[in-house]
């Protein structure tokens, strides 16, 4: 068996946990002063799961949102993603882990604003050397499962926020990545257009995608599956949507 079928076996075989924070901690240090912005965080989130991390402004959420999507490493503790131990890796193998195995949603769409939607779909698509035909029928296949392949020529600055979100997350999706991250990808939209963006992430955990989203906003938490609270840079509650429900009410 040559050593690239053994390692494409290696990672199929893998059956533990998709993510696993061991005891977390990440400080920023001011001048003379020291953040706690995350303190010993543990949590786990199995392959397929849709999980909601809820806190108010200053818990700590962008912090832990930076470490799972490897933008970051803690100041101590490990993260281990698919088996592989992130929270050591220098920016190289960082950058590397956010192209082939995470897809990123923003509150602020992040498309370029002079490509055409189509180009900023297949972005990610580039760094792999895949060639022109093959990205585009990748990224077309992308913008069909969020119903907006019809503005596949469009730029950004032609689109509404909701369809310029739905690209996003086309491009999420478009490497078929084994983690969605979204934070606050309904943070810049009506009321109308969040459902819509919400009820595409829950179609595309329905197919299997794990997702993670990150927002301060209770109502967008309940359309997942799994709900952390995190206070103070600590996780203060997990558990399912009616246990979130049942301890916000008592
Ligand atoms: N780069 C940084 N340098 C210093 N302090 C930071 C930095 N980023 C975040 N903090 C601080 O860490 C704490 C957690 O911030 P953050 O993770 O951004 O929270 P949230 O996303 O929930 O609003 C806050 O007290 C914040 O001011
Ligand atoms: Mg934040």
């Amino acid at each position: 068996m040559n050593l690239m079928k053994k390692k494409q076996q290696s990672e199929a075989e893998y059956s533990g946990p998709l993510i696993q924070l061991i005891d977390i901690h990440k400080v920023y240090y001011m001048g003379n002063s020291e953040i706690y912005a995350n303190h010993g965080i543990n949590l786990e989130i199995n392959e397929g799961e849709f999980v909601a991390i809820i806190g108010k402004s200053g818990s700590g959420k962008s912090t832990i949102m930076n470490i799972i999507g490897a933008l970051d490493v803690p100041t101590s503790g490990q993260y281990i993603l698919k088996g592989k131990d992130v929270s050591k890796m220098n920016d190289n193998e960082l950058a590397t882990i956010r192209n082939k195995m995470i897809g990123f949603i923003f509150q602020q769409y992040n498309l370029l604003p002079k490509e055409r939607l189509i180009n900023n779909v297949a972005l990610p698509l580039l760094y792999s050397g895949m060639g022109k035909e093959e990205r585009n029928k990748r990224a077309m296949e992308a913008l069909k499962k969020v119903d907006i392949d019809d503005k596949y020529r469009n730029f950004p600055n032609q689109m509404s926020g909701g369809q310029q979100q739905r690209g996003a997350v086309a491009r999420a999706l478009v490497t078929n990545p084994s983690l969605i991250l979204a934070d606050e990808p309904t943070g810049a939209l009506d009321s109308r257009t969040s459902v819509e963006i919400l009820n595409f992430l829950k179609q595309l955990n329905r197919e299997g995608n794990t997702i993670v989203l990150i927002t301060h906003d209770r109502s967008v938490a309940e359309e997942a599956n799994r709900i952390v609270s995190i206070q103070d840079g600590t996780i203060t509650f997990d558990g399912t949507v009616d246990e979130y429900r049942k301890q916000v009410a008592g």
